[in-house]
């Protein structure tokens, strides 16, 4: 939610500013804005609604000289204020010394635009974020810190409530910009190489020029200069950051030939699942990255809540059938945003895992607060290094699955599931439910997935002439048993996302009990059928739900094991996948229902890498 980047350093900054922001598009395209300050100590500011390009052609325009070489830029998605050309950031002070960008929400922000207003200052936006340019410029030319502007910016740091990442720079202070962050992103780019600063909301904005990075603490506030970079914490603590070398580079952010990220992901997952298991076993048993937590812990767990968002949460829906078969744990899997509001019964023998791609979903992030409060062990399963979610927990299995920019979660979805079943395994082993070699085999099985996925990905060609042929749909139905229920739920969710289309996803079972009313002549209806052979029970449970679908005149598209002849006749379209154990058929019938919605959308001319009124990371509840 909202990209912001900041430079200082010996080259042009406006070029390296709006690279930056093109690298992070997919984390808000509501407007873009830049600042930039020149050596005649004055900011030259431009911003614009709707997608980067729009802020492209202004500048191409040539109506606002831009020179300089410490500047800041800002992608948004729209909280307080629409998204209009007065509410892109960056927001300027009354005297236009000060420019500042801002990702989050200052849930004060009423009574101090209150406080602003009756100092007879005319507010020109309708966002939270203006205020903080007038609070900074009060501190800085008469508050305590009078002239000093990091001193400026953490004594208005403490007055705000909320979520903030702030970057500022001021106009008559050459070669330095602070920036704070509360509960929102910040990393900082060190190319001391170059004499070369960056702090972003995300390592990719600046991974082409370094791949040193510093992750913030909480209630940090850093100046960086061409010289390096200084933190402190602005409530009072002591500095807290560390250092870290990114390990995936540029050519990893960029589209390699596809048409879209979101195409190069799907093609990627069987490299992101791969690197999300290698590695994790040891011969002695299951490592995960960073255990803070003792094998008593993990013995002594009772009970597992998992707690995440959208896709994310239908990757914790997979694994509970895998967990609890594994480890005869009782798994609860739940809505982050509903978690701590509902007063779930939590003490230290639970564990929750929270999974998260970006580690900055603000409903995860308090979903792990609100567990720790109550004394439970939290385990994160997150693809971003450096992010807040694994900072704040106990232990952590990152997925490797590289940056994901497309906003539709694909390559990340199956890491998370590849993830969680090694924490379903090291669970096993510590609760003694598996032996070594039980839990050495199914970690051998899990590693055989990516081949499979790769196999599924050659097998697309019918599902990309069927996204062309079912466009025009009106809605479209997604059908499973077990495993296949969440994937059902996952399709469903792809297709809404993407294509703007109605869609819901449904357990089999449930069809008679009122969603079959919805079937009509002609609706489409995915089915994610179980293998005859390992799942014979549930399989032949599901051919029934087909067949009384396709009697009330619903177009079957049967997503089946090869091989499977016995559904062929009640299939109009028969999706085929490779033959995996019953446990691991997500990581392959997933798929299929990715490039589905994916060629729906396409076909009805959408951009599938940015959906409307999305955004990548949710920063707020
Ligand atoms: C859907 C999608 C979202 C995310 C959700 C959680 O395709 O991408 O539903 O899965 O916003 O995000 P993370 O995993 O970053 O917490």
């Amino acid at each position: 939610m909202c990209g912001i980047i900041g430079y200082v350093g010996p080259r042009q900054a406006l070029p390296l500013v709006l690279d930056g922001l093109r690298r992070m598009e997919y984390r808000g395209y509501d407007s873009a804005g830049v600042a930039i300050q020149s050596e005649e100590a004055t900011l030259g500011v431009a911003r614009k609604a709707g997608v980067l390009a729009n802020l492209e052609a202004l500048i191409d325009t040539g109506e606002v000289a831009l020179p300089g070489s410490t500047g800041i830029g800002h992608t948004r998605w729209a909280t307080h204020g629409g998204p209009t050309d007065r509410n892109a950031h960056p927001h300027r002070d009354s005297h236009g010394k000060i420019a500042v960008i801002h990702n989050g929400i200052i849930e004060n922000f009423a009574p101090l635009r209150r406080e602003i207003e009756d100092a007879g200052i005319e507010l020109t936006s309708d966002t939270d974020t203006e205020v903080v340019a007038h609070l900074l410029a009060a501190e800085y030319n008469s508050g305590q810190a009078a002239g000093d502007l990091p001193g400026s910016m953490a004594a208005v740091c403490r007055r705000l409530l909320g979520a903030f990442t702030l970057v500022a720079v001021h106009a008559d202070v050459p070669d330095l910009l602070v920036a704070a962050r509360r509960n929102s992103p910040l990393v900082i780019g060190v190319n001391s190489g170059e004499g070369e600063m960056f702090v972003a909301s995300d390592v990719a904005a600046f991974i082409a020029h370094t791949r040193e990075a510093v992750e913030l603490g909480q209630d940090q506030l850093v100046v960086i200069t061409p010289q390096g970079y200084e933190v402190s914490s602005f409530s009072g603590g002591e500095p807290d950051y560390r250092e870290f070398h990114v390990d995936w580079d540029t050519d990893a952010a960029e589209k390699g030939g596809f048409e879209y990220f979101m195409d190069k992901e799907i093609a990627e997952q069987p490299d992101a699942l791969a690197n999300t298991l290698r590695g994790h076993f040891d011969g002695t048993g299951i490592v995960l990255d960073e255990q803070r937590l003792g094998e008593d812990e993990l013995r002594t767990v009772d009970k597992v809540f998992v707690v995440s968002c959208g896709s994310s949460y239908h990757a914790g829906l997979v694994a509970k059938y895998a967990i609890e078969h594994w480890t005869r744990l009782p798994v609860e899997v739940e809505l982050a945003s509903e978690f701590r509001y509902r007063d779930p019964v939590l003490d230290r023998d639970t564990l929750v895992i929270a999974i998260s791609q970006s580690g900055e979903t603000a409903d995860t992030l308090e979903a792990v607060r609100h567990a720790r409060r109550q004394r439970a062990r939290v385990l994160a399963v997150c693809n971003t290094n450096g992010s807040q979610i694994p900072r704040e927990s106990d232990a952590v299995l990152y997925t490797h699955a590289g940056p994901e920019i497309g906003v539709a979660s694909t390559k990340a979805f199956l890491a998370q599931v590849g993830a969680i079943y090694l924490v379903g395994l090291a669970l096993a082993q510590a609760r003694g439910t598996k032996y070594l070699d039980e839990v050495e085999r199914d970690y051998r099985t899990l590693s055989e997935m990516p081949a499979a996925v790769a196999e599924t990905l050659t097998m697309m060609d019918p599902v990309r002439a069927l996204g062309r042929e079912i466009a025009d749909s009106k809605a479209v139905l997604f059908l499973g048993r077990h495993v296949g229920y969440p994937v059902a739920l996952e399709g469903a969710l792809k297709l809404k996302e993407l294509a703007y289309m109605h869609a819901e996803g449904f357990a089999a079972g449930e069809l008679k009990h009122g969603p079959i009313a919805l079937i009509e002549e002609g609706l489409p209806v995915v089915v994610v059928t179980p293998s005859p052979k390992s799942q014979p029970v549930l399989h032949s449970k599901l051919l029934s739900n087909i067949r009384e679908i396709q009697a009330r005149g619903a177009r079957t598209i049967v997503i089946a094991e090869e091989g499977d002849d016995t559904v062929a006749p009640f299939a109009d379209w028969l999706i085929e996948l490779p033959r995996v154990p019953a446990l691991m058929q997500p990581l392959v019938a997933t798929v299929p229902l990715q490039v589905l919605a994916a060629e729906i959308a396409r076909a009805r001319g959408y951009d599938i890498d940015k959906p409307r009124n999305l955004a990548k990371s949710v920063t707020v509840e």
